[in-house]
Parts: structure tokens; C-alpha cells; sequence
């Protein structure tokens, strides 16, 4: 068991502080998700000796897992919310036996759940009943990357940070950033429609993702891994495999359009009075850095304090009630250097910015986004959180937190928020000493009634997956509902790609 715990904390993390914690949190399990929510097995089979021989017999000994304690990090999810069951962990390290394998499944109504970094945040990667884990991690080859043109075509299994250091010495950057870059694989970025920290100036997944090859459930290989920025032949199918969580296909390979390196990057952290400036001051910085503005974040209070106590993590500048960091990447040194100290000399004028600081060495940046991206894990410290990654329109982008804070009272050790404006994307954070019904029962669905009323979106960026499915007509209608349980059939006809996730079971 030990040695279960010791390698699970070894595949979430790479960080020495925050390692030491989520040791600690990782000490008790969390309850079977089948349990905790209430989940009836659907109708697979169930993997038998000839089915591990089969694989074996395909993959080889070493990458078919079935010691309990080798599956056991499979099972578990990152926030330590969700834990399945399966018996069977398969590593393939080609398209030819991820196909062979889905057929097999697919002949013998096994059910598969497909995982990339395992970083997801709603339960999607890892599986609720006995499915078989097809991990990823193998697939991790860069096929070709064409620095004129910026493509990079690569297998799913690559981990982001991975792919950025590589383009990176080449004169180009990922288009995606994320506190799980370390970790999370490229597929899992496409399957989930990662957004992260530079969507507002490089844009969604939709976009940057040129191609991508992917495996359906009966194992046949589509082939759309093109590397073009424009080609209209017909449906756009990469489409169908982005954002869907692995219950359409498994993606394989991914083409993906890297921007170039920019030459003068700049880093602001301030201090704001009220949530207001905090929108005054993002109108201003897309008017006045146009189009340098790279990032424009915002935390409350608590999210920053709560995280530099939690993790030990220096905050630079003293306690105000909202912060903002805002980054620039440009071309030009100078141009962005006098840009960004007329917008910051105006709003400090204005009191839109009451103290800050800035920056353009990269330890000090570091450290600023290791502040900031170290959110996510400060929630987990001592304790469990419940998170919601919701879009709102900007003007109640921030509503819904004093709010809460009012419902749960003393329920909460902490309600926080921050997010990414520039994508109206918010990151509500509800921490508890440890998961209660009570608490859930006063979150859900009264979280997602209330982003419906404004307008909102339940899920801006981390999709659906296990957490979900039954809140997702908050946000989908049920037309829309029912062409995505038509695709479902069509490309997985006996439903064994990642079930019980992003469908709800009544349609
Ligand atoms: P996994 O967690 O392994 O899987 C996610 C989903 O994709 C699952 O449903 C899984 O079945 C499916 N999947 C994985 N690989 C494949 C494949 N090859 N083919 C088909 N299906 C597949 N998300 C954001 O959008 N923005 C953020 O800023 C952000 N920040 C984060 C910060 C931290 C610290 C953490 C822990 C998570 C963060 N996330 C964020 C969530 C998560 O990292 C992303 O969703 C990421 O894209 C998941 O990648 P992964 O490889 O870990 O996928
Ligand atoms: C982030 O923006 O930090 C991520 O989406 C993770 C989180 O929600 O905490
Ligand atoms: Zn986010």
C-alpha cells in the first residue's frame, strides 16, 4: 500500500512542496464513485484471464498492469474525488495496437476508459466500475514539427510542459498553458478542449488543433491529420474528437499550430480595491496593450492568501481584496516596455491599480505564476474542495461567490475565486475539512440554476466527465442533447468508450 500511495504521488506531481502535501491528503482514499453518487454497472463484460493473455499477447508482459497496487493510481483522480475499480491497466505505444485493442474491447463489450496525464478536474479519467484503463503515457513521440509554418504534429501521449521546451528552443511556443502542463498530455488537452492561461490571445483548442488522428470504439483509425491552417473538405471531424472527453474516439496524434517565441515578454501583479476595477482596469488593459496583452487573470483575496499560507508561497506584494496579473508578450522590447508603463502609470493615476509590481525577469515571473497556477493545489491541502469552472457574462462574473459564502455560512472553510477574465471564465473554490453530502446537497445544483440564470456556461473549460452529466441540460437543450446522443451511437454503438461520463443516462 505504501508503495501504491509513494508512486501515485509520484505521477500527480513534480513539485517538492506541494509533493509533501498531497502525500498527506493522499493518505485516505476516496470513497468508490460508484458509492459515493449512487451508480449502477451498465451491461459490459467483464475482463477475464484470456482477455489479460490476449493483451499480453499483443502488448507484451510489462505494459499490461494488473497488480492492484500497480492499477490504484489509475483509479484515482487529482482532486482525490473520485475512485473506480478497474483490474486492468493497458499501455499501447502505437495507433495500430490502440486500434487492435478498442476491437477486441469492442467485440467483447468491454468498457474502456481512456487516460492521458490524469489531471482532469471532473472525474472523466479514471474509471467508475471495473473499465480498463488505456493509458497514454507511452505515445509520447514528436513526429515532425515545421518551425516556418508553426506545425507541430506529435503522439497524444507527449506532456505539454514536454512540447513546450521543445518548440520553445525551435523559436515557437504551445499555444495552451496550464498549472497541470507538467503532467497532462497533449491528448488530454484535446480531449478535454483545454482553455488555460493565453486563451484570450492564442485562442481555444477549435482553433490551434490543425489535425488530429483518432481511434473509434470498433477500432477503426480516421485519419484527419493534416497540418493545414485551412481546409474546408467537408464535415470538420477533428471537431468531434476535440472537447469530447473520450467518449467519441481515442485520440492518437495531434497536429497543433505553435505561435511563435515572443521576443519581449512583461509581467504585472496588482492590487485592486473591488471586483468593479477589477473590470475597469481589464477594459483598460485591452484598449491601452491592445495587442500584447497576453493574460489578463484575476484571484480574490483568499485565493492568493489561502495559497501562499497553504504552500508556503511568497506573495509580492501586501494583502488586497482582488489581485490581477496581466501579461504582455510582443515582438518589440521597447514598444511593449512603453505600452505597459503608460497603462500602469494612468491606472496607478486612476486608483484602478493600488500597488503592484512588474516585471520582465523570468524568475520573477516564475514566481508570480507559480502564485497564481499553485491555486488549484492549495485547495487540496487538509482538507477536500469542491470546484466549479463556470462562465458567466463579465458583468455578474463574480456574483455568485459572496453569494455562496452567505448559503454556506460556516459550512466552508473557504469560499475563493479567480480565473480568467479575458475568457469570462471563472474558478469558484469551495473548500471543507472533508467531502459531505450536506455540503454537496447546498452546492448542486443550486450553483449551476444559478450560471443558468445569468447566462452562464456549467463548464467553461473542464468539461463534463464523470462529475456532471446530469447537470449538463443547465447549459445544452435538449435538441442539442439529442444529436449528441445520435453521434454517440453512431461512432460507439455498444457504448463502451468512457461510459458514464459527459452523457447523462436519460436523454
Ligand atoms: P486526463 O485527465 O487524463 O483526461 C481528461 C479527459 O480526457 C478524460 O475524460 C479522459 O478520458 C480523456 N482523455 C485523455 N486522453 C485521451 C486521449 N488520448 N483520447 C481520448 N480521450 C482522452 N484545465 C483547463 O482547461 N485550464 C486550466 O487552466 C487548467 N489548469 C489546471 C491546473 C491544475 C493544477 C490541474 C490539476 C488541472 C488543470 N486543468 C485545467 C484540468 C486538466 O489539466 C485539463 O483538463 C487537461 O487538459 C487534462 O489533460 P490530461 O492529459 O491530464 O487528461
Ligand atoms: C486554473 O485556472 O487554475 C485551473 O483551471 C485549475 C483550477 O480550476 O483550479
Ligand atoms: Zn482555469
Amino acid at each position: 500500500m505504501i508503495k501504491s500511495l509513494a508512486s501515485f504521488v509520484k505521477l500527480v506531481n513534480k513539485n517538492n512542496v506541494f509533493l509533501e502535501q498531497v502525500r498527506y491528503a493522499s493518505q485516505a482514499l476516496p470513497q468508490l464513485s460508484s458509492e459515493k453518487y449512487n451508480i449502477h454497472r451498465k451491461d459490459f463484460g467483464r475482463i477475464e484471464s484470456s482477455d489479460v493473455d490476449y493483451f499480453r499477447s499483443v502488448l507484451g508482459q510489462d505494459r499490461v498492469l494488473t497488480e492492484e497496487s500497480d492499477v490504484l493510481p489509475y483509479n484515482v483522480d487529482w482532486i482525490k474525488n473520485c475512485r473506480g475499480q478497474s483490474k486492468a491497466v493497458l499501455k499501447p505505444k502505437s495507433t495500430e495496437e490502440v486500434s487492435t485493442i478498442l476491437k477486441y474491447c469492442n467485440e467483447r463489450k468491454l468498457a474502456v476508459c481512456p487516460q492521458g496525464g490524469n489531471t482532469g478536474l471532473v472525474g472523466g479519467s479514471v474509471p467508475v466500475f471495473d473499465e480498463i484503463v488505456i493509458s497514454f503515457s507511452l505515445m509520447n513521440k514528436i513526429i515532425d514539427l515545421d518551425d516556418l509554418s508553426g506545425a507541430l504534429v506529435c503522439e497524444a501521449g507527449c506532456v505539454l510542459e514536454n512540447l513546450d521546451n521543445y518548440v520553445r528552443e525551435r523559436g515557437l511556443i504551445m499555444p495552451l498553458d496550464l498549472g497541470a502542463k507538467g503532467t497532462c498530455h497533449i491528448g488530454g488537452n484535446a480531449s478535454t478542449n483545454a482553455g488555460g492561461l493565453r486563451l484570450l490571445r492564442y485562442g481555444n483548442l477549435h482553433g490551434s488543433i490543425l489535425g488530429v488522428e483518432a481511434v473509434k470504439a470498433d477500432g477503426t483509425v480516421i485519419d484527419c491529420l493534416r497540418s493545414l491552417k485551412k481546409d474546408n473538405t467537408g464535415y470538420h471531424l477533428k471537431h468531434l474528437f476535440i472537447g469530447s472527453e473520450g467518449t467519441l474516439g481515442l485520440v492518437t496524434k495531434v497536429a497543433i499550430h505553435c505561435p511563435v517565441l515572443p521576443k519581449s515578454v512583461n509581467l504585472g501583479f496588482f492590487g485592486v480595491k473591488n471586483f468593479e476595477n477589477v473590470l475597469k482596469l481589464y477594459k483598460s488593459a485591452k484598449s491601452k496593450l491592445g495587442e500584447i496583452l497576453s493574460a489578463f487573470e484575476m484571484a480574490d483575496f483568499d485565493s492568493i492568501n489561502f495559497t501562499a499560507k497553504n504552500l508556503k508561497l511568497p506573495n509580492p506584494i501586501s494583502d488586497y481584496p482582488f489581485y490581477v496579473l496581466v501579461e504582455t508578450h510582443g515582438s518589440e522590447e521597447t514598444h511593449d516596455g512603453e505600452k505597459l508603463t503608460r497603462f500602469l502609470t494612468n491606472e496607478m493615476e486612476s486608483g484602478l491599480i493600488l500597488d503592484g509590481t512588474v516585471t520582465s525577469e523570468p524568475a520573477k515571473m516564475q514566481t508570480i505564476w507559480n502564485l497564481r497556477e499553485s491555486i488549484a493545489a492549495a485547495g487540496l491541502v487538509g482538507g477536500y474542495v469542491f470546484k466549479y469552472d463556470v462562465s458567466i457574462p463579465l458583468k455578474n462574473y463574480y456574483d455568485l461567490v459572496p453569494i455562496l459564502k452567505k448559503r454556506l455560512g460556516d459550512k466552508a472553510t473557504k469560499v475563493f475565486g479567480y480565473g480568467h477574465v479575458g475568457d469570462g471564465n471563472i474558478h469558484i473554490n469551495v473548500t471543507v475539512p472533508q467531502y459531505t453530502k450536506e455540503v454537496s446537497s447546498m452546492l448542486e445544483p443550486f450553483i449551476f440554476e444559478e450560471v443558468s440564470k445569468l447566462n452562464g456556461s456549467i463548464s467553461a473549460e473542464h468539461g463534463i466527465g464523470f462529475r456532471k452529466p446530469k447537470y449538463i441540460h443547465y447549459s445544452k437543450d435538449q435538441s442539442a442533447l439529442g444529436l449528441m446522443k445520435d453521434l454517440k451511437q453512431l461512432m460507439d454503438p455498444n457504448g463502451i468508450l468512457n461510459p458514464y461520463k459527459v452523457l447523462p443516462d436519460h436523454i
